[in-house]
Order: structure tokens, then C-alpha cells, then sequence
């Protein structure tokens, strides 16, 4: 059986514990089985590729982006625990007032630092995949009440463990604070290195993921970091052209087998079971993702359709369905702004996509009122 790593004693709490101390990628002795992953890696890349392509169905790819983005943002945010909502998010945007403030925050910091990360890999002359680009965008996920006790932006400087109270009696406890550094500088390495046909390029990424949440840099926010380092990596080698994937989806939804699967590395050596793992996801979540996209092309396709067809529609009210997908929940003043009109010509563009039953008004009010693009968010939740 292959090992993954070694053991080293470990004692910055009080009491001896046995540390988990990775090898450098990629896994050897023996290398990683070719035959274990090559046909889900063409599924998977098939998949994407794919999904780059239906994205041509709609108008801006923007539409697409909002959601898929917020998605990504929330669902890696609930695997960590947090209750927000999607709606909660767009009402955020719109101004409503929002339940789960904390929460939201905490999804609309992986928001800053995805884009952070996205800005410097797209920029010339940003900052590489790099441990200093992770501490920057680690800064930016913990920012605020939550994170403020976590070290945001450093690498932690005490022993953790994962499961349990205390280190004696975890499930798994991470390297040492003064190995991290030089693992993740071994791990860039790794990620720089030439992509192979022993080495795919997805098959990279998950051995990074993997590799990441065992060095387990930081004190919160593990989990997170690596799942946008994922993001962030299918972007940067061009497998998708936009970040219009959800993984997090799938590992929310097989958690119990995602952390199974990575203690296997580390207890049985088990990469090639964590690879496979990680294909099949890639391919499920971008078949989901795809045929959300058909779904919103098609609602969007149709409800145009019905405002096209309808007699005396003014400009403003085309103006304002081209609109909606980038802002599914709104208040007529926020329409005023974006439309930068006045408030009688908003609250008419609105009147006739609610006469159309495109928009839905939520508050039964005369006054202060707000609009939903319900159908649409229906699509995104569901
Ligand atoms: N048995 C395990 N071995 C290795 N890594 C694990 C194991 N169980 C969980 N993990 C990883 O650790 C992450 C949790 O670490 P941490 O709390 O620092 O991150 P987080 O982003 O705050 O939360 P999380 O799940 O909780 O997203 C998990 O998401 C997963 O990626
Ligand atoms: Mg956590």
C-alpha cells in the first residue's frame, strides 16, 4: 500500500500527539494509476467543455455569472454551516432587510475573495496562485465579526485538529505550524509544475484540494479557501472560461463521502479514490449546471417573448427586463437609479412587468413596495 505522508510528534498543547506530515505532490510509489482516472477526467473535461459552450444561449454571460457565482459562494458557505439563503443574498443587494446578517457576510466575503483571486490570476501583472495570493484572499473571507479572533490573512501559528475537543482525540491532526509553510510552498511548486498526460489538469487540481485541506493552513476557513482554489484553478487553465460550475454542490451533497475520502489519502493512501471522487463531481456539476442554463435561457426566452408580443410597452420597460436577471429582487427606487429615469417612468416600467405577470410585487404594500422575479429565482433555488 502506497503512504501518503509521515507521522511526527507534536506537543504545543500540553500533550504529545502523533501529526500528520503530507509528501510533496505528486503521489508516488506508485504514481498515480492512469487507468483509474482517464476516462472520468474525458467525462469530466467533456462536461465543461460542454457547459462553456451553452453558455452561448443567452444574451450575456453575465446573467449567468451573478448566479452561478452566488451559488458557489453560498453553497461552500453551508458546508461550512452558515444558514443564509440565495434570496437572502439578492435581498441584501437590493436593500431589503436581510435575517441572517452574519451569514450573509460571511458568504458575501467569499464573493470579495474569489474575485480578488480571479483579478490577480486574469491581471498580467496580479499575483500568481501563490500562498500570498491565499493569505490575501484568506484576509478577505475572514474579515468582519466572525473571522476576527481567526488570524485572517496568516498562516496559523498553533497546532489543529479536525474532529474532537482536543488534539489527543481527534480524527486527523495536521502537520505542525512550522511545517505549513514549506508544504505549501511544495504544494505551488507543484501547481507551476507542466501538466502531463499522467497528470491532467483536473486531476492536478484535485490532488491540490486534497493536499491543501491536509496542511490545513489556517486557524477557519480551510475548507473554503481550497474549494475556491479550485474555482480559481479551473478558470486560470482555461477547463471553463467563466466560473459557471457550483462544485460545491456536489460536496455538500456527498459530504460525508468528500471528508471520507480525504482521510482515505492520508489513512490508505487512497489518491486515486479521491480522484475519482472528485472527476465524478466536476462531471455531475457541470451537467447541473448546464441544464440550469437551458432553464433560465428558456424562461428568459419566453417571458421577452410575452413583453415583445404585448401592445404599448415603453422603452423603459425593455430596458428593465434585460435587467432582471442581475438583479431578480429590486424596489422601484433601485429601478430609478439603474435605469437613471425618473420615478414616474420607473414605477410604470415595473407596473407593466407586473400587468405581464413577469415581476410579482411581495409586500402587499401601496408604499415602500418590492418586486420579485420570482419564476426565475424559483429556477436558482430549486
Ligand atoms: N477528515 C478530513 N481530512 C482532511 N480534510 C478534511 C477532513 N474533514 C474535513 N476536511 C476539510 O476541512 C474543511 C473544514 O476546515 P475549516 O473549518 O478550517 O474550513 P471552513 O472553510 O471554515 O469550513 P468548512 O467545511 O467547515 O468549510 C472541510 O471543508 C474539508 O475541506
Ligand atoms: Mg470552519
Amino acid at each position: 500500500m502506497r503512504s501518503s505522508g509521515s507521522y511526527v510528534t507534536s506537543s504545543t498543547s500540553g500533550e504529545a500527539v502523533q501529526a500528520f506530515v503530507p509528501y510533496p505532490l505528486p503521489p508516488r510509489d506508485p504514481v498515480l494509476a492512469p487507468e483509474s482516472f482517464a476516462e472520468l477526467n474525458r467525462v469530466a473535461e467533456l462536461a465543461l467543455a460542454r457547459l462553456s459552450g451553452v453558455s452561448g444561449l443567452v444574451p450575456s454571460v453575465d446573467w449567468l455569472l451573478y448566479s452561478a457565482i452566488r451559488k458557489e459562494a453560498l453553497l461552500t458557505s453551508q458546508i461550512e454551516g452558515t444558514q443564509a439563503t440565495l434570496t437572502d443574498l439578492f435581498d441584501e443587494e437590493a436593500g431589503f432587510a436581510v435575517r441572517n446578517t452574519d451569514d450573509v457576510e460571511e458568504v458575501t466575503n467569499y464573493l470579495r475573495a474569489f474575485r480578488l483571486v480571479q483579478d490577480n490570476l486574469r491581471d498580467p501583472a496580479g499575483l500568481p496562485i501563490s500562498i500570498r495570493l491565499l493569505c490575501d484572499a484568506h484576509a478577505l473571507l475572514l474579515d468582519g465579526a466572525r473571522g476576527a479572533g481567526k488570524q485572517p490573512g496568516a498562516l496559523r501559528r498553533s497546532q489543529n485538529w479536525i474532529g474532537g475537543t482536543r488534539p489527543g482525540n481527534a480524527v486527523f491532526v495536521p502537520p505542525p505550524a512550522d511545517h505549513v509553510a514549506g508544504l505549501l510552498a511544495d504544494m505551488e511548486r507543484f501547481i507551476h509544475s507542466e501538466p502531463s498526460p499522467a497528470l491532467p489538469p483536473l486531476v492536478k487540481i484535485a490532488l491540490v484540494h486534497a493536499q491543501f485541506e491536509t496542511i490545513h493552513p489556517f486557524l477557519d476557513g480551510n475548507g473554503r479557501i481550497g474549494r475556491l482554489l479550485i474555482a480559481a484553478l479551473i478558470e486560470h487553465w482555461a477547463l471553463l472560461s467563466e466560473p459557471l460550475m457550483y462544485l460545491s454542490g456536489y460536496l455538500k451533497q456527498h459530504q460525508a463521502e468528500y471528508y471520507r475520502r480525504l482521510s482515505s489519502v492520508r489513512t490508505d493512501g487512497d489518491w486515486e479514490g479521491w480522484v475519482s471522487f472528485f472527476l465524478e463531481g466536476v462531471a455531475s456539476a457541470a451537467t447541473d449546471a448546464e441544464r440550469g442554463i437551458i432553464a433560465i435561457a428558456t424562461l428568459v426566452a419566453a417571458d421577452r417573448r410575452r413583453l415583445l408580443e404585448a401592445p404599448k410597452v415603453g422603452p423603459a420597460s425593455y430596458r428593465l427586463f434585460e435587467l432582471l436577471p442581475l438583479m431578480p429582487r429590486f424596489t422601484i427606487e433601485r429601478v430609478r437609479q439603474k435605469l437613471d429615469t425618473t420615478f414616474p417612468t420607473a414605477t410604470a416600467a415595473v407596473k407593466t412587468l407586473e400587468d405581464l405577470g413577469i415581476v410579482t410585487e411581495l409586500t402587499g404594500q401601496k408604499t415602500n413596495r418590492s418586486f420579485s422575479y420570482q419564476p426565475y429565482i424559483a429556477l436558482l433555488t430549486g
